[in-house]
């Protein structure tokens, strides 16, 4: 018999009463664990603290500092390497004409009554405050404009590992949305590109 059959065999022969002991033991032994693994991260003369793995996440704005402060307009700039990625750039360029996969998720974004053209209109002045010009379309259920509470999302959290979003930003929900943790209320900033 290999140890498999014969822990099916035993297992088999267990009562129910017998299996609810040896699952109460198994808790009881679970707890020890937990109080010895508490007792390891206590501050023993603080070794053992810096030691221990950081008990708080770092999100960006709530636990760790927000390289984003102004959100859309602090990460669309003109990249170190030269690219350049402001609102500003991609707006010139959808009045012309949207790539395919952009359209793709703007698509997804809008009930199936609206047809999307795939060129964005002119709208210079909302280039002033962004994304709060942007809004004034992209939150109004009577425009055609995709809600930007769906196209935001689908187009930054979307595509795992295809979304730079995703690789090098980690989705931080915190990079546009930002929490004052005096009221508890979340806003995203709005403002002009610097
Ligand atoms: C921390 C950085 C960051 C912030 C903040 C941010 N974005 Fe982005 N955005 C990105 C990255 C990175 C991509 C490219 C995602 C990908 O790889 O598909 C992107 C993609 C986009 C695209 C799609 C571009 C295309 O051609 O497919 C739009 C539109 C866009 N962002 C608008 C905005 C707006 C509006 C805001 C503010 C509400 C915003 N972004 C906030 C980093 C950011
Ligand atoms: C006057 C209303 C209005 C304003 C203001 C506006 N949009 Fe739009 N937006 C639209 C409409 C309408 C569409 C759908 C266009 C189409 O048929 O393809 C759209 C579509 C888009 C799309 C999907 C691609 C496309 O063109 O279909 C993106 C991305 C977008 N808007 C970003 C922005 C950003 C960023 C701002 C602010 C700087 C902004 N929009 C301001 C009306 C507006
Ligand atoms: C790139 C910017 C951006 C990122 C990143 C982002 N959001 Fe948003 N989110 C928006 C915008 C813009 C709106 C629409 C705000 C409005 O209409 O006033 C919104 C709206 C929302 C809403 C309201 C939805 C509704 O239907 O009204 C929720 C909930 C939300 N976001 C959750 C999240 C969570 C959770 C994450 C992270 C996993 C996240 N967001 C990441 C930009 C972003």
């Amino acid at each position: 018999m290999n140890t498999s059959t014969q822990d099916t065999a035993l297992r088999s022969t267990l009562g129910s009463r017998e299996g609810e002991a040896k699952a109460r033991i198994q808790a009881g032994l679970q707890l020890v664990l937990l109080a010895l693994a508490a007792t390891s991260v206590m501050p023993a003369g603080g070794r053992a603290q810096e030691e221990a793995p950081s008990a708080v996440r770092a999100i960006p704005g709530i636990t760790a500092e927000d390289p984003f402060p102004g959100a859309c307009v602090s990460c669309h700039v003109v990249l170190p390497d030269g690219r350049d990625v402001r609102v500003s750039t991609m707006m010139t360029r959808w009045t012309e004409t949207v790539d395919p996969p952009l359209l793709a998720h703007a698509r997804a974004s809008v009930g199936p009554g609206t047809r999307l053209a795939g060129v964005h209109p002119e709208v210079a002045s909302a280039l002033a405050d962004i994304p709060g010009g942007c809004l004034s379309c992209h939150r109004d259920p009577s425009s055609p404009a995709p809600p930007f509470s769906r196209l935001m999302h689908q187009v930054h959290l979307t595509g795992g590992e295809e979304s730079t979003f995703l690789t090098m930003f980690q989705g931080e929900c915190t990079y546009c949305h930002k929490l004052d943790a005096t009221t508890g209320a979340w806003s995203i900033p709005s403002g002009p590109e610097p």
